[in-house]
């Protein structure tokens, strides 16, 4: 079993040698508190992908939110176990994942794609666990809540510690983009009532068009390395090594890397559109996406249209995110100054700006907004450990 230090900088949660990981992945310096975490009460987690760009940051979330553990597992492939994380002043050795790897273990936490989440959540879910899952396994299975906490708490309800269970995240760009269209899409409903009119779920969000402009951090840790590594060739006059993309990323943009379908769109901006009418019980809503990578190394973001079926102005819409919880606006028209990627990085809220009527539309039926949001956090790690908390 190999315990020296840790050669690759995927490995690095909180141990000695951060310098070596992208400046995007590196925790970020948290005030010094007393950690009350491990308690021989709380559940047992394993986190299944921890050496990932999502699985270093769930450590990070976990350790931020102070959630609490009677034990933690860390598990990734073979080509990790035996090295060593350093989690909370604690050393432990990552494991291999195996079917044996969740006995006794309450919640378990993947993020270790698609495959491994089909071959391995149902194992953790026999043996009594409750998995909330990163990837798209499971996420338009009817009977698996597909969760955003500040949406839609009540889908996963059912769920209960210690009867196992599955409880799938969102895709990253639907958390953002959700986490900004749905206080305006319910508080359009809220405005009809207070005008006196009768309720009617037609107060609502009609229509959203959505453009992305997409970090490397969604294709996780090695994207980004490629990301840094091509921006750092491209400047010595050198051809830049594309691996994980196929085309040059550096001081470019190009379509979403997921495979496209028989109608046009990719994969990740169906998930867009499928996913928006699951989290809003809504197979009405019409939705449409073109998702576009882009040079950034950490965060995503989001141009977002709203179609509304009752006027929303933009002074509402305003005060309706700035109240908003997880919701930041930073609309300031004078300074020009709006979210941006860096801004929101490694931070829990997602940010919107660039509040405006629509004026292809009439009168106040149409907004855009722009949104901001830490993929790897908001979009991912985070959601799924506010999950979790709801289990506690
Ligand atoms: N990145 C994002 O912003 C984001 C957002 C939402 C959802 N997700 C989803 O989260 C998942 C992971 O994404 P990521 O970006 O963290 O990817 P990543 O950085 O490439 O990490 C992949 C993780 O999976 C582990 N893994 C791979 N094969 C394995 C196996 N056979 N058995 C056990 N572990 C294995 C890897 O372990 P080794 O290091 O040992 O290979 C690593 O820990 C994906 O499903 C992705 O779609 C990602």
């Amino acid at each position: 079993m190999n315990t020296s230090t840790i050669p690759h900088y995927r490995l690095l949660a909180r141990t000695a040698t951060f310098s070596r990981l992208p400046a995007a992945l590196r925790p970020h310096p948290t005030p010094f508190t007393v950690r009350m975490s491990l308690s021989e009460t709380a559940p047992s987690l394993a986190v299944v992908g921890v050496t990932g760009a999502v699985g270093q940051e769930f450590l990070s979330v976990l350790s931020d939110r102070s959630f609490p553990y009677r034990s933690i597992k860390l598990l990734a492939s073979k080509r990790s176990a035996g090295k060593r994380i350093t989690f909370e002043d604690q050393s432990y050795v990552v494991e291999e994942l195996t079917p044996e790897s969740f006995r006794g273990v309450d919640i378990a936490l993947f993020s270790a794609g698609g495959s491994i989440s089909k071959e391995f959540g149902p194992v953790a879910v026999e043996c009594g666990s409750v998995v909330v899952d990163n990837s798209s396994a499971f996420r338009m299975d009817e009977n698996v809540p597909l969760v955003i906490p500040e949406v839609n708490p009540e889908a996963m309800a059912g769920v209960k510690l210690g009867k196992g269970g599955l409880i799938a995240n969102p895709n990253c760009s639907t958390i953002i983009c959700l986490m900004a269209a749905t206080p305006l899409h319910r508080r359009a409903k809220m405005t009809k009532l207070l005008k006196g009119l009768a309720f009617s779920d037609l107060a609502k969000v009609l229509r959203m068009v959505v453009s992305t402009y997409q970090a490397a951090s969604g294709a996780g840790a090695a994207a980004m390395e490629e990301l840094e590594q091509q921006t750092r060739e491209v400047l010595e006059g050198k051809q830049p090594t594309c691996k994980i993309f196929s085309q040059q990323y550096a001081f470019n943009l190009f379509s979403h890397n997921a495979p496209v379908l028989s109608n046009g769109y990719n994969e990740e901006e169906m998930k867009l559109v499928k996913e928006t009418r699951k989290i809003w019980n809504d197979m009405n809503v019409k939705v449409t996406a073109t998702c576009i990578r882009v040079p950034v190394m950490r965060a995503h973001a989001e141009s977002i249209n709203l179609q509304f079926e009752t006027p929303l102005d933009e002074d509402m819409a305003r005060d309706i995110l700035r109240s908003a919880p997880g919701v930041v606006v930073i609309d300031d028209r004078n300074a020009n100054r709006f979210p941006t990627p860096l801004e929101v990085s490694n931070k829990d809220d997602v940010a919107v700006g660039r509040i405006r009527r629509d004026v292809s539309q009439e009168e106040n039926y149409g907004l855009d907004i722009f949104v901001c949001g830490d993929q790897i956090r908001k979009g991912a790690a985070l959601n799924a450990v506010q999950i979790a908390e709801m289990l506690l």
